[in-house]
């Protein structure tokens, strides 16, 4: 007889402990409780000891074959509890992961502050394409071929007549060839220019307004604009029209608003000026009126074109333009 059945024992315990999966288990049991198992083995072997040896060999024998069936069997249910902590169960006891509420885009949120305050003036909304033709973009709004204004403007060009739309001022003439006077609308939407610094990205948005009626004065533009402005901020914030110079408006203005952030006081937004850059806008220049068909001597109008990042910069305080498009998780879900 080589082995004890307490060495037996021993060894298939130390080996139990060691399992860590079902198969080394099945292995183990094989080893030692099979057919050809060790302590199979043992109880064969009974027969050669002295006969007075004999019943104890073989009833501590049965022992150690219960023993191990147990541990084994055991050891089975540590593996399975272990498996389950690795995470192959579930507790559906655990709480749930609340799914985040998303939010608007600070951008979002402006130009749809923008669109209701113009629709409660009575403006109507209309939109048109980005990838847009050198003559809506540039010459129906009196943009002579190489006229140096457009220069102004930092052109992405699809090919030599298609460009990147550089304003929504092409609405002004797509929406007058289909719609006679009365004409009110804004019409927001992405524009285009080559150009990119903490204030100037190259995608950005702008909202452009057109008003062409009987009658339509410089005043209305300005009450307008004013209205539009306070309704945005608040009724203490002062506007200024400074004249300018865009071939589609004869006469120009741009139109500075009291810095929002120092109140007028001079800051670091505003360049220590106490104004702020929010727009352009005029009187429709006649040439672009008659580029539509539209009676000169009967209508006239204004039109504006204001940038979105810029107003949201200033409502909410933002000194980087390049926040709007970097997609940081921990900017946007402050809005
Ligand atoms: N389209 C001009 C720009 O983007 C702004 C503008 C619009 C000026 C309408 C006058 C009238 O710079």
């Amino acid at each position: 007889m080589e082995k004890s059945i307490e060495q037996i024992h021993d060894d298939a315990l130390r080996e139990i402990e060691a399992a860590t999966d079902d198969e080394t288990l099945k292995q183990i049991a094989v080893r030692f409780l099979g057919r050809k198992g060790a302590v199979t083995g043992y109880l064969r072997s009974i027969s050669q000891l002295p006969p007075d040896q004999r019943p104890a060999a073989g009833k501590r024998a049965n022992e150690v074959k219960k023993l191990l069936e147990a541990a084994i069997e055991a050891a089975r249910g540590r593996i399975a509890q272990a498996a389950a902590r690795a995470g192959g169960d579930i507790d559906v006891s655990l709480p749930g992961r609340p799914a985040r509420a998303g939010s608007l885009h600070p951008v979002t949120r402006v130009n749809n502050e923008i669109c209701t305050i113009f629709s409660r003036l009575g403006f109507d909304i209309a939109e048109g394409p980005e990838i847009e033709s050198d003559y809506y973009n540039f010459e129906a709004l009196n943009f002579p071929p190489h006229h140096p204004a457009r220069d102004m403007q930092d052109t992405f060009f699809v090919s030599e007549a298609v460009v990147l739309r550089t304003h929504t001022s092409p609405l002004q003439v797509r929406v007058m060839e289909r719609t006679q006077p009365p004409v009110k609308v804004i019409a927001p939407g992405k524009v285009y220019r080559c150009d990119s610094d903490l204030t100037h990205s190259p995608v950005f948005h702008q909202v452009e307004g057109l008003l062409v009626d009987s009658n339509v004065s410089f005043g209305d533009l300005k009450g307008t604009l004013t209205t539009f402005i306070h309704q945005l901020f608040d009724k203490q914030i002062k506007l200024r029209f400074r004249p300018s110079f865009f071939p589609f408006t004869e006469p120009s203005a741009e139109v500075d608003i009291m810095c929002v952030i120092c109140r007028g006081r001079g800051c670091r937004v505003c360049s220590h000026t106490g104004w702020l850059e929010i727009l352009g806008s005029g009187m429709v220049h006649p040439a672009v009126l008659e580029n539509v068909s539209y009676d000169t001597s009967r209508y006239s109008g204004f039109a504006f074109g204001v940038g979105v990042e810029r107003l949201a910069m200033l409502k909410y305080g933002i000194d980087d333009i390049r926040r709007f498009f970097e997609n940081d998780m921990r900017f946007l879900s402050q809005f």
